[in-house]
């Protein structure tokens, strides 16, 4: 039956759908995923996920595209980060076909939340692995329940494709080199929000730093950090970021339009040198930069509003593709007829 929403509303915030799907962990194995109305767990408060922090999740994306097909954008690259993030936190793994099967399955049961294409708005599916048995003294749990949880969201740009501004800080580490920052798991944001909180209050985004020297750029806000510098694509390697799948995407599409990358530690101060720079993540593929407040040093590094020319050609490049409107070359997404 259609639904009765407003899909021009809608922002990123939790709609409900029909159902959700889940699966659970016992005795090494995973049950088969179902869907369901309930949307709520009768967890002991002992769980090892509110206590010890066992907990990992995923964000993706279906697409109704230009030809009427929906696209489900590389679900199986999401399904694999989900696996390094529950092996990270030594979790129950979820494999990639129950990953897939749960996904479809979310898509098919909620169907009616899918937005027209025209609207810009998707269906995005979180993903969420928690362990809930019991345990008093520090350890991991014994069993695991997965789920996918669908919501449609609007499109991200509704006033246009517009820079906003961000601001380094230096006084938080968001996770530590060989830690869990590139892990998808609720800790990381726990430890962001002394930062961000504030910089939010203020109408600005956080750029952190690398934890060791504090000149590095690293993770910039719930994305990850690009920035072009004489014509060349470059973006942070770090151990405490989280492998962005719009950023790889983003980097496949330079090589093929002749845009080179550097995958290498950027310094700040670089961001003088740069003639547009933006934040990659499955939420926005790109939002751009319009400017950077280094508090520390007084600068401010200036872009301006309107997005620089790279970020126009990637943006479209891959909306493009994940709408149906230009060749998929790299099977990134998952077709389906409905
Ligand atoms: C901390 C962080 N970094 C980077 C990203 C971007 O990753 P992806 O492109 O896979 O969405 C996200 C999520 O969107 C994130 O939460």
């Amino acid at each position: 039956m259609k639904k009765n929403i407003d899909w021009s509303r809608l922002g990123f915030h939790y709609t409900e759908t029909d159902t959700i799907v889940r699966s659970h962990y016992k005795d090494g194995r995973w049950s088969k995923p179902y869907l369901t109305q309930d949307k709520t767990i009768n967890l002991h408060l002992s769980a090892t996920c509110l206590h010890y922090g066992q907990e990992a999740f995923e964000g993706l994306k279906a697409f109704r595209g230009a030809d009427g097909k929906i696209r489900i954008f590389r679900m199986n690259a999401n399904a694999e980060r989900l696996w390094q993030s529950a092996i990270g936190l030594a979790m129950a793994p979820v494999p990639t076909s129950l990953f897939r099967e749960a996904v479809l399955l979310a898509l098919s049961g909620n169907i009616d939340y899918l937005p027209p294409y025209e609207t810009g708005a998707t269906l995005y599916f979180r993903p969420l692995l928690i362990g809930t048995s019991p345990r008093l003294g520090v350890g991991t749990a014994q069993e695991y329940e997965f789920v996918i949880i669908p919501s449609p969201i609007g499109a991200y740009f509704k006033d246009g494709f517009r820079g906003t501004p961000f601001i380094i800080d230096r006084t938080v580490d968001r996770a530590a080199p060989l830690g869990t920052g590139r892990y998808k798991v609720g800790g990381n944001y726990a430890a962001s929000f002394r930062a961000t909180e504030p910089a939010h209050k203020q109408g600005l985004s956080v750029i952190f730093v690398d934890s060791v020297h504090r000149k590095y750029i690293d993770e910039c806000g719930a994305a990850n950090f690009f920035g072009v510098k004489d014509g060349v694509y470059i973006t942070p390697a770090s151990t405490s970021i989280l492998p962005s799948i719009t950023n790889d995407s983003l980097m496949t599409l330079c090589k093929e339009v002749g845009i080179p990358v550097e995958r290498r530690p950027i310094l700040v101060e670089e961001l003088g040198d740069m003639s547009e720079c933006g934040a990659v993540g499955t939420a926005a593929v790109i939002a751009p930069i319009s400017l950077v407040i280094d508090p520390d040093t007084g600068r401010t590094y200036t872009f301006g509003e309107e997005p620089g020319q790279v970020s126009k050609l990637l943006y479209k490049l891959l909306q493009d593709i994940q709408y149906g409107r230009s060749e998929d070359k790299h099977g990134w997404c998952d077709v389906i007829d409905n």
